[in-house]
């Protein structure tokens, strides 16, 4: 007892000094940043508001002069050459920030952040981005433009690949775990850098999929699904936030008072920058809000904007150009820049460059973890982000001596797709292929014939019957299609999400063969794959897997990792069903096999085709003997809801148990089940583990009639299993 109560006192002295000393950091940084303030012209504030990605005789004039306070991703040399101009030669010797993207890897690439969220696993994801800011940082850069924390409901849109799904508590635990692993414990580390949530807001509701299009959503969906991960990103302390594109509900998000400053800044106590999209100032013009430039940079500031992406030689930075028109002109006072730049400052002072304005070269070469080590991460995410969606007569795992294997489709023998869209550093050439995994792993004696059969977007056939032959003198036939990595991403919305070119025809022939067939499919985005995922009695989603695929793919097909990815995005059966996701409210007429007049279709089934939340292992897991510890609350209460877990088959493995809940009846309609946990849970063959979480009172708010969080009395069902659409439940009951 004595014992407990020391190390208690030990422990709350800890964190007092802990807290204390950050304190104290945070007013040393407010005056420093005061008084460095006092000492700037108008034009050095505007200065550092202003990005300039170009090197070149104008931005070397403009950093003398401090015209500009935010660059770009160079070599080490150069940056640092930049930056020596920054602090010996401009007046007030202000350092350069350098920022660009970093989005799945720096120079070692992890899958895509799609694929990371398919392995709910934010503390794999939390060190694939710490590796990522380690070398990032160790070339110079201070701040990425990542993560992407919209919610993405809509497969057309091919930046889905770039967040992690449909659902706000999943895309909130893992923006927080992105935000951690970026800025570490502490910004002034060397080895981290400033993270930036975007697209500030609900860029990924825009209409029909097409990137970049209007977004026309009700308040309550605002604040229900796009926004948590965003506020998730703050309570992490995202040092960023970039305002997005879309014109959202009549606003542009780049202009929009109610969520740049209402909600971030007055709701969310929010300190941090926003910084603008790319252009996303100057396109107020055409999204018909801003008369001009000028106008439009006033908009901008005015809402909160405090930094203006936009700089190279194509398009020029709207603040530079006309802030300080408009500071003389009266039209935007000098409070509201000063307000800006004061944000600018003190991220670089929490950042340390003031003290350690260059790369320190002997730290990153002490420091930098092992290739080894990054790889290790690098493999262990790529095997968790793979989903196994059918496993007919367990055709998979397959044995390592077997005799022969027909390796087919164009993405068999590629380094460079798999490295998925939007890979900065990373190259080709680090890229493990899906055909020299295999190798690796098959028996010295194990034949592998190889052919392509078509590219990915090919219209001609006449590579099929060479696959076909190759298919018939051996034992098993694996397919490996999809997309290119350029078919997701920014700017690459689909109105056919089926397989492009021949490749669907490609696997009908081989199906044909009568061999056992396995497809393994890459892609940035769920595909209508109907047809596959009815006569193909083995079918792998393995996204884009960065370098380590072809290994991770290769340790799943042959046994020796069992697979434990669940789908973060709904797999439609079809475009017509597009916009799908499961966490929908229920209708007045839910679908009926017998009733006509119900909400279905005529021509499909209304489910999907894999729904959220699903992925197979294989082995099987069993959830029984679910139960609520109280089965009657008060609102602010907490109750405990567990369950039972058994491994029913021959493999050891690990489920994903997932936890939902549903308001019955409630003030406005409710979701048909939301989730509010999840849990990743190793078992051996044989053991059960009963698991047990917590429900406290945020999880069973929502926003009322009047757009008030509140928890109403009545009926909740709580769901516990291994998919969206598998589950157990029981229910508790919420009393005045
Ligand atoms: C994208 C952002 C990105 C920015 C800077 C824009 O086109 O929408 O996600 O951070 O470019 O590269």
């Amino acid at each position: 007892m004595k014992k407990q109560k020391i190390k208690f006192i030990f422990f709350l002295l800890i964190t007092l000094s802990f807290l204390n000393i950050s304190f104290a950091q945070d007013i040393s940084i407010e005056s420093k940043v005061d008084s460095l303030l006092a000492k700037m012209t108008l034009q050095e504030k505007i200065g550092q508001l202003v990005r300039r990605t170009d090197v070149d005789k104008i931005s070397i004039e403009l950093i003398k002069e401090g015209k500009i306070g935010v660059m770009g991703k160079y070599r080490p040399s150069i940056r640092d050459s930049l930056q020596k101009i920054a602090v010996e030669q401009s007046r007030l010797q202000i350092p350069l920030v350098f920022a660009a993207d970093v989005i799945h890897g720096d120079r070692t690439t992890f899958p895509v952040p799609l694929a990371q969220s398919c392995s709910w696993d934010p503390v794999l994801v939390e060190k694939a981005a710490g590796i990522a800011a380690f070398e990032a940082a160790s070339d110079g850069l201070n701040w990425t433009f990542s993560p992407m924390v919209d919610i993405a409901r809509d497969p057309r849109w091919g930046r889905i690949v770039e967040g992690a799904g449909e659902d706000p508590f999943l895309g909130s635990v893992m923006a927080a775990a992105y935000v951690k692993g970026y800025q570490g414990r502490n910004l002034k580390d060397k080895e981290t850098i400033a993270a930036t949530a975007k697209h500030y807001v609900a860029y990924g509701a825009a209409q029909a999929g097409r990137d970049y299009n209007t977004v026309d959503i009700s308040e309550r969906t605002l604040r229900e699904i796009y926004l948590p991960p965003f506020h998730a990103a703050v309570n992490a302390g995202v040092a960023s936030i970039m305002s997005a594109f879309d014109d959202l509900n009549g606003v542009p998000a780049s202009e929009n008072y109610f969520t740049l400053t209402k909600i971030l800044r007055d709701e969310w106590k929010y300190k941090g920058v926003v910084i603008s999209d790319y252009n996303s100032i100057g396109e107020l013009i055409n999204q018909g809000v801003a008369k001009n430039r000028e106008d439009a940079a006033r908009e901008a500031i005015s809402a909160g904007v405090d930094v203006d992406l936009v700089g190279d030689t194509v398009v020029d930075n709207v603040y530079s150009a006309y802030l300080g028109t408009l500071v003389k002109k009266k039209v935007v006072p000098v409070s509201l820049i000063d307000r800006s730049v004061r944000r600018v400052l003190r991220m670089k002072f929490r950042l340390g460059i003031f003290q350690h304005p260059y790369i320190d070269s002997i730290f990153f070469k002490k420091n930098m973890p092992s290739q080894k080590y990054k790889n290790k991460i690098a493999l262990q995410l790529a095997r968790e982000g793979i989903v196994l969606l059918k496993n007919k007569n367990k055709i998979l795992p397959l044995k390592k001596n077997i005799h022969s294997i027909a390796l087919i489709g164009p993405l068999a023998d590629d380094q460079e797709d798999l490295l998925g869209p939007w890979s900065g550093g990373g190259k080709a050439e680090n890229v493990v292929s899906v055909i020299t995994g295999i190798k690796n792993k098959v028996s010295s004696g194990t034949k592998i014939n190889y052919v392509k059969g078509c590219g990915i977007l090919d219209s001609s056939e006449a590579g099929f019957n060479d696959a076909l032959n190759a298919v018939k003198k051996s034992d098993v036939a694996i397919l490996v299609v999809g997309e290119s990595r350029d078919m997701s991403g920014e700017a690459a919305s689909r109105t056919k999400l089926g397989l492009p070119g021949v490749q669907e025809e490609l696997v009908k022939k081989i199906e044909g063969s009568g061999k056992p067939v396995i497809v393994i499919l890459m892609n940035g985005r769920p595909l209508t794959i109907d047809w596959i995922s009815k006569n193909i009695p083995a079918v792998l989603e393995t996204w884009f897997l960065g370098d380590q695929a072809g290994n991770a793919i290769a340790d799943v097909l042959f046994g020796d990792y069992n697979p434990s990815g669940k789908l973060t995005t709904t797999f439609p059966r079809s475009v017509g069903q597009i916009p799908i996701f499961y966490n929908h409210m229920n209708t007045g007429r839910p679908p009926s096999k017998t009733d006509k007049y119900t909400s279905k279709y005529i021509d499909s089934p209304v489910s999907p085709l894999y729904p959220f939340g699903y992925g197979l292992s294989y082995t099987t897991f069993k959830f029984s003997d679910i139960k609520v510890d109280k089965k009657k609350i008060k609102k602010n209460d907490s109750l405990r809801v567990s369950v039972d877990i058994k491994n029913t088959g021959t493999y050891d493995g690990t489920e994903i148990a997932q936890l939902y809940i549903r308001d019955l009846v409630a003030d406005v309609t409710r979701p048909v089940k939301e989730l509010k946990g999840f849990k990743r849970i190793y078992l051996n063959h044989g053991e059960t583990k009963k698991i047990t979480f917590t429900i406290t009172p945020d999880m069973l708010e929502f926003y009322n009639i009047d757009m008030e969080k509140t928890i109403e009395p009545g009926k909740f069902n709580v769901m516990i299993g291994g998919s969206s659409e598998d589950v157990i439940s029981t229910s508790f009951d919420v009393v005045n």
